[in-house]
């Protein structure tokens, strides 16, 4: 059977660091409280000037530069974000431009936190069919550009980065098992940055109202997420006939480390098998989980043959999983 496989990784993360510490300098927060509601300590912010397509540059480079390939190798590319640089062209022509891939065809996907998922499913599914051969796949997000710096409950949570991934076909048993989307529109309002588009369209009234800063219903969220992860996990093993014992490894979305303890406690897996880098990065929204997944690479904790698991959960709402064989 044709199906896909990633053939390398690659990630890029910005150089400015905002620690906990810099945030009680801003709004009425401590790093107490923030480490143990959430389990971030600092975030990467980009430098003035740099955009999705910035990092999502760096990001895809690195893994061309893993896969051994160059960019006129890829014929797709699909950037998920939802901080692309700008409404149109597509942040995924963007960075086809600034890689030179010329034979590849490119767009954005938006599925807010889930989108890499999101898109490894729709590579996945353009390789097994034989349409696409070699698909890059990138998560890029700019988040702080987004995001209000006067509401603590959630300027503590997010910040910027991009990873990314090239997918070809494999009859081999390693690569990508399965892969499954989700959504529900009827719960948009829990996570939105309602102005600027068609909806709202700017104007002096959008700003003055904080419409094109990100809102979200935290605490509603997080429940919802809890209940939702839980359930993907185990079914996600279930379609793949496996025991969470079976799991090398869990590249959870790096959104809250209590929601991630609560998905690793209802599948009974040690948080040892959990990727865990929100500490360092907070919420990246669409570049968490390939970011993650990188790092497993680089540190040597995905090993041949491993099933891995990886899952996410979003603004829409949407919520993904992936189940790969390494
Ligand atoms: N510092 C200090 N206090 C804060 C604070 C901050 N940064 N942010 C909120 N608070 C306060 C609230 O004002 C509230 O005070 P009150 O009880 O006097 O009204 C109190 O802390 C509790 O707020 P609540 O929102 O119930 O906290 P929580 O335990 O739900 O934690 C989040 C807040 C945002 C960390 C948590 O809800 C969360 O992570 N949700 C999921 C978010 C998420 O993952 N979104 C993306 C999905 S991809």
């Amino acid at each position: 059977m044709l199906r896909a496989r990633i053939l390398a990784t690659g990630s890029y993360l910005p150089e400015n660091i905002v620690t906990n510490q810099d945030l009680e300098n801003i709004v009425d927060t401590t790093d107490d409280w923030i480490t143990d509601r959430t389990g971030i300590k600092e975030r990467r912010i980009v430098s003035d000037g740099q955009a999705a397509s910035d990092l999502a540059f760096e990001a895809s480079l690195a893994a061309l530069k893993k896969a051994q390939l160059k960019p006129k190798d890829i014929d797709l590319i699909i950037v998920a974000t939802v901080t692309g640089d700008m409404p149109f062209p597509s942040t995924a022509c963007l960075l086809q431009a600034k890689l030179g891939a010329k034979n590849a065809a490119a767009f954005d996907l938006g599925a807010a936190c889930s989108g890499f998922i999101y898109g490894l499913h729709v590579a996945n599914g353009l390789i097994r069919s034989g349409m696409h051969q070699r698909v890059l796949v990138v998560g890029a997000e700019v988040l702080s550009k987004f995001t209000d710096w006067q509401d603590r409950s959630t300027c503590i949570l997010f910040g910027d980065g991009a990873g990314a991934v090239i997918l070809e076909p494999t009859k081999e048993k390693h690569g990508i098992w399965s892969t499954h989307i989700y959504s529900d529109g009827n719960l948009s309002d829990l996570i939105m940055l309602p102005g600027g588009g068609s909806h709202a369209a700017c104007s002096r009234e959008t700003i003055l109202k904080r419409l094109h800063l990100i809102k979200m219903k935290g605490n509603e969220t997080f429940k919802v997420a809890v209940r939702t992860l839980e359930e993907l996990a185990s079914d996600t093993l279930e379609k793949n006939n496996l025991d969470p014992a079976q799991l090398s490894l869990l590249i959870p979305h790096q959104a809250n480390l209590r929601i991630i303890q609560a998905t690793a406690k209802r599948l009974g897996m040690p948080m040892e098998k959990v990727f865990l880098n929100i500490q360092k990065y907070g919420n990246t929204s669409a570049a968490s989980v390939p970011i993650a997944l990188d790092e497993a690479v680089d540190a040597g904790r995905v090993k041949d043959g491993d099933y891995i698991l990886l899952e996410a959960f979003g603004g829409g709402l949407t919520w993904a999983s992936a189940l790969l064989r390494w």
